[in-house]
């Protein structure tokens, strides 16, 4: 029996997931990064590396990792609304590339950089679109009170300031606008205002060559078996029919959640079981620690009892874990098998922004992970 908790991924989803996606894009002008932030497992990152994709990183610490999984510098985009000098120049050290840059200050320093180097980048421009994702308020990212993306403002003055700046080549435009978004009408709308402000970009900055679209792509939390892989179908389609495009310009995707969501999950035992007049306490060895997201964003993620049912009786329980705070509760009034000391429950959809926003609040250790694929079974270091 294996120490609790720790993660369990599925690598035959992910590589069935990964195929699925391929196949929805094939014979396109797309090209898929995937977003490191969502899980940067090495043996996730190097799973993914092979199938072909780029990766999308936000920090120096995520393009090493993406290049240690073996992701070609070139197919690395490195986005992120405050990225330091050592962080810049680490990116231009190893050739990423393309840098998304987020205000106009970064865009001087970029140059001044890259100058310094003797080198020259190659960035496209994060433009706030105002669109309203229709998900939730904190996953959202293309609205105007957001803090992402160049302000109109900034634009007008880069419009001004670019004949100077010699060493950046500004190529395009990239859009993020939220995350988990079920409602493609939402997609229609980003494509829309891409479609007015491409000509707007060639007026004023050069010729457009370059996009992104973000990622965004939401998964099912509620039956994660039923539907363990995600729309791409109607997700890309959206892209094919409504964007408006110069001939030959390739379309970047950024996904994360979408690729990884499914396959994880967290596997968590049963400590105790306690009971008030009101309700029943079961108290996990998982916590917030491990997935935070419940206590963040108030997220539902499916919980399954892995072990055989002994006992008929169904009842509610308000499942909790070991941190000190109130908000460490994955969930309230669940309704589950009878639960006993010992039992294993699998938290599920834990692929994506469970591991990575991993903490060690309250002098956790980091949890192990493990890997399932039909030919074996392989712990992985920590
Ligand atoms: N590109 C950019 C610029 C992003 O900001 C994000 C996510 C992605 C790509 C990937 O988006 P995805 O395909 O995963 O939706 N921790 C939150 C999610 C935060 C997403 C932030 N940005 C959660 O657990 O729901």
């Amino acid at each position: 029996m294996k120490q609790t908790p720790y993660y369990f991924y599925d690598l035959d989803l992910l590589h069935d997931t990964l195929n699925c996606l391929k196949s929805k894009i094939k014979g396109t002008d797309f090209k898929v990064h995937y977003a490191v932030k969502a899980n940067n497992n090495g043996e996730i990152l190097s799973t993914i590396s092979r199938q072909g994709l780029g990766a999308d990183c936000v920090s120096g610490g995520e393009i090493k990792w993406a290049l240690d999984a073996g992701f070609a510098p070139e197919e690395i985009v490195f986005a992120g609304v405050g990225k330091t000098d050592e962080e810049i120049i680490y990116a231009l050290e190893n050739e990423v590339g393309m840098i998304h840059c987020e205000s106009l200050q970064e865009i001087v320093v970029i140059d001044e950089l890259a100058k310094e180097r003797n080198t020259f980048a190659k960035i496209a421009l994060r433009l706030n679109p105002n669109v309203n994702p229709l998900t939730h308020e904190k996953i959202s990212t293309g609205l105007k009170e957001n803090k992402f993306g160049l302000t109109s403002l900034e634009f007008e003055e880069l419009i001004h300031l670019y004949p100077i700046l010699n060493n950046v080549q500004i190529v395009g435009m990239h859009f993020h606008i939220g995350s988990q978004i079920h409602d493609m009408s939402v997609f229609v709308e980003l494509c829309d205002r891409i479609n007015e402000l491409v000509p707007m970009f060639e007026e004023h900055i050069g010729p457009f060559q370059y996009l992104n679209v973000g990622g965004g792509l939401g998964i099912d939390y509620y039956e994660p078996n039923e539907n363990p892989i995600p729309e791409f179908g109607s997700y890309f389609e959206v892209f094919k029919t409504c964007l408006d495009l110069p001939a030959g310009v390739p379309v970047h995707f950024e996904l994360g959640r979408s690729i990884v969501g499914q396959c994880g999950s967290l596997h968590t035992k049963v400590l105790y079981i306690k009971k008030s007049e009101e309700k029943n306490f079961a108290v996990l060895d998982a916590g917030m620690t491990e997935l935070l997201r419940p206590a963040l964003y108030n997220a539902y993620h499916k919980m399954e009892l892995l072990d055989a049912v002994t006992s008929e009786e169904m009842l509610y329980y308000d499942i909790v874990g070991p941190i000190c705070e109130s908000s460490d509760c994955f969930g309230k009034d669940i309704l589950l098998p009878e639960l006993k000391r010992g039992d294993i429950i699998a938290i599920q959809s834990c692929g994506a922004y469970a591991e990575s926003m991993s903490l060690n609040y309250n002098g956790r250790d980091k949890v192990p992970s493990y890997m399932h694929s039909s030919k074996n079974l392989v712990p992985q270091e920590c």
